[in-house]
């Protein structure tokens, strides 16, 4: 009994494996990318690299340990939840207060320490940001966020 149990779950094991999410990378810089409309400094572009854009953006490092299911499936799971909130690679095609409310998020989860997700910084010892990092981030965030709303003339409110 116990040894079917056993060949059952080795067989679910090796059957998964055949079922490969399909991968979120892109070869073309989309026009849409936020760093095509707005000022994204090298050291910025670089945290975003390494801490948010596996999640949130149009092209994904996979890790060798992604091709082993469920792992694959699991990080795909992020990549979808991440970028339906959130995609760097989409940015310009957000309208300017979802935009600037992005912006705002982005400021409080980072300062927060909610993102990048523990889960990851676990694996990804670069993603784990310093304070000097954080601030880098939180100030980017800010100051992209004021020139969506001086661009677009946005009305004063603090839903964004
Ligand atoms: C491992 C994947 C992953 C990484 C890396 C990651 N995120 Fe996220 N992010 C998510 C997921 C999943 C969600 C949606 C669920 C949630 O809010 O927890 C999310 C949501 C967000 C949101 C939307 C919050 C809201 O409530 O609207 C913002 C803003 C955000 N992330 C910013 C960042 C930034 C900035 C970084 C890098 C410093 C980053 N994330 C790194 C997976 C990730």
């Amino acid at each position: 009994m116990r040894r079917k149990i056993l060949y059952g779950l080795v067989l679910v094991l090796v059957l998964i494996q055949f079922m490969r999410p399909s991968r979120n990378i892109s070869n073309t810089i989309s026009a849409n990318d936020i760093s095509k409309l707005y000022s994204v400094p090298d050291s910025v572009q670089h945290l975003l690299s390494v801490a948010c854009n596996d999640c949130h953006s149009n092209n994904s490092v996979y890790p060798w340990y992604t091709n082993i299911q469920p792992v694959g499936w699991w990080m795909q799971n992020h990549i979808n939840e991440g970028k339906h909130d959130l995609n760097f690679s989409e940015f310009g095609s957000y309208e300017p207060e979802k935009a600037a409310h992005i912006m705002k998020e982005t400021a409080e989860k980072v300062k927060e320490k909610d993102m990048p997700l523990n889960s990851y910084t676990w694996v990804h010892k670069d993603a784990s940001l310093s304070d000097q990092q954080i601030k880098l981030l939180v100030d980017w965030s800010n100051d992209i966020r004021q020139s969506i709303i001086q661009k677009n003339n946005l009305p004063p409110s603090n839903k964004y």
